[in-house]
C-alpha cells in the first residue's frame, strides 16, 4: 500500500470510529484542515518539477477525493443515526391505553333516597327537607314525647346547652320533626283558606334525611337515615296507609308478591301504632319477616302542634330506614360497609 493509500485508510478508519458530529470535524481537521495531512502534501510539492508536480497533484488529488466521500459518507451516517435516535425517543405508543377519566356515581343510599322520593311523588307526595340540628321541641315535645318521657332514652343524641325551637340543640334522632315543621308552614300557607272555614289542601310529604343516634354495630351506625312519610287530610285512614306503603314496597323492590305485616306497636306521637314488616316470596331471604318502618295514626295532641283541630284532621305518619332498604335491596349485610367510603364497594352500584 503506497503512503496515498495509507492516508486514504487511516482517514476512513478515523471517521468511522468518530462518535459524534464534533468528533468526526475535529478528525476532518487532521487531514484536510489548515495544518492537515493532506495540505500538508500539497505544500510538500512546492519543490517537483512541472511534471512530477501534474502527476503527483493528480495523486494527491484522488486521495483527497477519496477522504471527502469518506468525511460525506460519515456526515451522513451520523446524521440519520441522529435522527432515528430522536424519532425513538419521541415515539407514541399508539397502542397504550389513554388516559381515562374515573367516572363518579351515586352513593347507594342515594340511590335509594331518590327511588323513594321518584316513587312517593308518582303518588302525589311532595319531598321536604329540614335541618339535622334539631331543637327539643321538635324532635321531642312537639311530638308527644315530654321532657320525662321514657321514649328519650332510646334516642340518645349529641346535646349542647339550648332547646327552645329557635335555638336547636341536638343532632336529630329521626325525621319525625319533620312531621310538625312541615305541617305548620303548610297550615301558615293556608292560614286565610282555614280562617275562611275553608278546607286546606291535604299536607302529603316525605321528609329524607340523615339523622344520628348513640349506637355502632354492623346494622346501627352514630349517622343514619331514614324517610319520613306524614299525610294529613280530613278524611285520611289507616287502611290509606297501608296501601300507600304496601304500594312503595312492591315498586320499591320490584316484587308484586311482595307481603306486608302491620304489626302493633308503640310510638308515642302515633296512636295506634304499627311496625311494618315485609315478607320476599322469593329470594335469598324469603319467608323471612323484616322491619322497615314505624308508622301510625297521627297523635290528636301531634296535630294541636301542627296548628290543627284533631277533631278534623286526621292522618298517618310512617318513618323507614333506607339504609335498611338499601341493604335489603342488594343483599348487603354490613351497615357500616356503606359509610366507610371505600370506592372499591361503593363503585359496585349505579341504579
Ligand atoms: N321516628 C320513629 C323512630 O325513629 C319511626 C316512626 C314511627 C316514624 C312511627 C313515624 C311513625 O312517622 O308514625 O323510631
Amino acid at each position: 500500500m503506497n503512503e496515498l493509500d495509507s492516508l486514504v485508510a487511516s482517514a476512513q478508519q478515523q471517521f468511522a470510529q468518530a462518535a459524534t458530529p464534533a468528533e468526526l470535524e475535529n478528525a476532518k481537521a487532521q487531514f484536510l484542515g489548515k495544518s492537515g495531512r493532506v495540505t500538508e502534501l500539497m505544500k510538500g510539492m512546492a519543490q517537483l518539477s512541472v511534471e512530477e508536480k501534474k502527476s503527483r497533484g493528480a495523486a494527491i488529488n484522488v486521495a483527497k477525493q477519496a477522504i471527502e466521500a469518506a468525511l460525506t459518507a460519515r456526515r451522513q451516517a451520523l446524521a440519520d443515526a441522529e435522527l432515528q435516535a430522536q424519532l425513538k425517543a419521541e415515539a407514541l405508543d399508539v397502542s397504550l391505553p389513554g388516559r381515562q377519566r374515573g367516572q363518579g356515581g351515586l352513593h347507594p343510599v342515594s340511590l335509594t333516597l331518590e327511588r323513594i322520593e321518584r316513587i312517593f311523588g308518582s303518588m302525589g307526595f311532595d319531598v321536604a327537607q329540614g335541618p339535622e340540628i334539631e331543637s327539643d321541641w321538635f324532635n321531642f315535645t312537639a311530638l308527644n314525647t315530654p321532657e320525662d318521657h321514657p321514649a328519650r332514652s332510646m334516642h340518645d343524641t349529641f346535646y349542647v346547652e339550648g332547646g327552645t325551637p329557635e335555638a336547636p340543640n341536638l343532632l336529630r334522632t329521626h325525621t319525625s320533626p319533620m312531621q310538625v315543621r312541615f305541617a305548620v308552614q303548610h297550615v301558615k300557607k293556608y292560614r286565610a283558606l282555614l280562617d275562611a272555614g275553608q278546607a286546606m289542601p291535604e299536607i302529603r310529604v316525605i321528609a329524607p334525611g340523615r339523622t344520628y343516634r348513640v349506637d355502632s354495630d354492623a346494622t346501627h351506625s352514630p349517622m343514619f337515615h331514614q324517610c319520613e312519610g306524614l299525610w294529613i287530610g280530613e278524611n285520611v285512614s289507616f287502611k290509606d296507609l297501608k296501601v300507600v306503603f304496601t304500594d312503595f314496597c312492591k315498586t320499591f323492590f320490584e316484587q308484586d308478591d311482595l307481603v306486608l305485616r302491620f304489626r302493633p306497636s308503640f310510638f308515642p306521637f302515633t296512636e295506634p301504632s304499627a311496625e311494618i314488616d315485609i315478607q320476599f316470596q322469593t329470594g335469598p331471604l324469603a319467608g323471612r319477616w323484616l322491619e322497615v318502618a314505624g308508622s301510625g295514626q297521627v297523635h290528636p295532641n301531634v296535630v294541636r302542634n301542627m296548628g290543627l283541630d284533631p277533631e278534623k284532621y286526621i292522618g298517618f305518619a310512617f318513618g323507614m330506614g333506607p339504609d335498611r332498604l338499601t341493604m335489603l335491596r342488594y343483599g348487603v349485610n354490613d351497615l357500616r360497609l356503606f359509610f366507610d367510603g371505600d370506592i372499591r364497594f361503593l363503585s359496585q352500584f349505579r341504579s
